[in-house]
C-alpha cells in the first residue's frame, strides 16, 4: 500500500478485519491477569501536591500485550512502578490474578529504560540474581538460566561481562532477568528508549518472538506511536497531568506484525487517531498567544 494515502480515504481505526475481530473476541474470554480498578496517586513533596494519576482503571488479560503512551510526566512510570509493587499508591485497587498487589513479587519482572545490570556479575550471574534472590537450589538455578539466555539468543555471552555488551544486548539480559522468575506479567518501562533505531527494530521483533513462544502478558509504556501499534494488542492512551484514561484503542493491525504494516491503512488510521489524542489541535485562542518570532541580528537577507 502506498504511503500517500489520503486522510479521507483511511478506514477508521476502529474498523477491524474479521481476524483482526474475532482474535479480540478470543482474546476478552481469556481469564484477566492484571485488573486497576480506580486508581490514584497523589505524590507529596516540598513544593506541595502533585496528582500524577487520576482514576485510571483497565483490564488486561492473559498473554495480551497492552502498551501505554501518553505525554511525557503524564503518569506512565508512576503506573508501571505502582503495577511493580515499588511505589505506593493513594487510593484505587491493583490485582494481579485477582490478588492485591502489596510490594514486588515473583508474579512481575520488570524492564526498566536505563541499563540495570550489575556491572560487577557476569551476564549468566546478573540473570541469576533473580533466583537467588528466592531461593531456587544452584544446578536449577543453572539450568533454568541456560534456557532463558538461549530464549534471549546469549547463550554464548553468558561469561561476558555488561560493559562488554551493546546496549540492545545488555536489555535482552535484563529481559533474560526479569523472565527467569517465570513471573505473570512482564512490565517494561520504555526498555528501548536508549537504543538506536535498528536496534529497537531489532529488539522489538525479538520481543514479540519471546511473547509468541511463553505464557506471560506483557504491560510496555513508550512514547513513541509506531512502536505501540507495531507491538501491542491494546493501547492505553493517558491523558496529560494528571494521567487519566483516555481512550483503550484496539490495534486493528493483523498479526503477525511485519515493518511492511507501518504503511498499511490500518496503521496510518491508528496512529492519526493516536496523534490526535496526544497532540491535539491547538485551539484559536492558544494559537494567538504564540511569541512573535523576534529577530536578534538584522542580517538583511532571508535564508532561502
Ligand atoms: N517521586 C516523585 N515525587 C514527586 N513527584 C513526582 C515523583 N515522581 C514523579 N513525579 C511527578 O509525577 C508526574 C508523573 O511522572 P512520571 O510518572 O515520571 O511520568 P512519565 O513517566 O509519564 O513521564 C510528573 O508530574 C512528575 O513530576
Ligand atoms: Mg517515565
Amino acid at each position: 500500500m502506498s504511503q500517500h494515502i489520503q486522510q479521507d480515504s483511511l478506514p477508521s481505526y476502529l474498523d477491524q478485519q474479521p481476524a483482526v475481530k474475532s482474535r479480540f473476541e478470543r482474546l476478552k474470554q481469556r481469564e484477566v491477569v492484571l485488573e486497576v480498578r480506580g486508581l490514584h496517586k497523589i505524590y507529596e513533596g516540598s513544593k506541595g501536591k502533585t496528582l500524577a494519576l487520576k482514576d485510571v482503571s483497565f483490564k488486561t488479560h492473559r498473554r495480551e500485550f497492552v502498551c501505554v503512551i501518553g505525554p511525557s510526566g503524564c503518569g506512565k512510570s508512576t503506573l508501571i512502578r505502582i503495577l511493580a509493587g515499588l511505589e505506593s499508591y493513594s487510593s484505587g485497587q491493583v490485582l494481579v490474578d485477582g490478588k492485591p498487589v502489596n510490594g514486588p513479587g515473583r508474579d512481575r519482572g520488570m524492564v526498566f529504560q536505563g541499563y540495570t545490570l550489575f556491572p560487577w556479575r557476569t551476564v549468566k550471574s546478573n540473570v541469576m540474581f533473580g533466583l537467588e534472590m528466592n531461593n531456587v537450589s544452584r544446578s536449577e538455578a543453572a539450568r533454568e538460566v541456560d534456557m532463558w539466555l538461549e530464549l534471549v539468543g546469549l547463550e554464548k555471552f553468558a561469561d561476558a561481562y555488561p560493559h562488554e555488551l551493546s546496549g540492545g544486548m545488555k536489555q535482552r539480559v535484563a529481559i533474560a532477568r526479569a523472565l527467569v522468575n517465570q513471573p505473570r506479567i512482564l512490565l517494561m518501562d520504555e526498555p528501548f528508549g536508549a537504543l538506536d533505531a535498528q536496534t529497537r527494530a531489532r529488539m522489538q521483533s525479538h520481543l514479540i518472538d519471546i511473547w509468541r513462544n511463553i505464557d506471560i502478558t506483557i504491560l510496555f509504556i513508550t512514547h513513541d506511536l509506531d512502536e505501540a501499534i507495531h507491538l501491542a494488542d491494546r493501547i492505553l492512551v493517558l491523558k496529560a497531568h494528571p494521567g487519566e484514561v483516555q481512550e483503550l484503542i484496539e490495534v486493528p493491525v493483523p498479526r503477525p506484525r511485519s515493518a511492511e504494516q507501518f504503511n498499511s491503512p490500518e496503521f496510518i488510521a491508528t496512529k492519526a487517531r493516536l496523534e490526535a489524542l496526544i497532540h491535539p489541535p491547538q485551539s484559536e485562542a492558544e494559537q494567538l498567544v504564540h511569541p512573535h518570532m523576534i529577530r536578534l541580528v538584522n542580517v538583511n537577507d532571508n535564508v532561502e
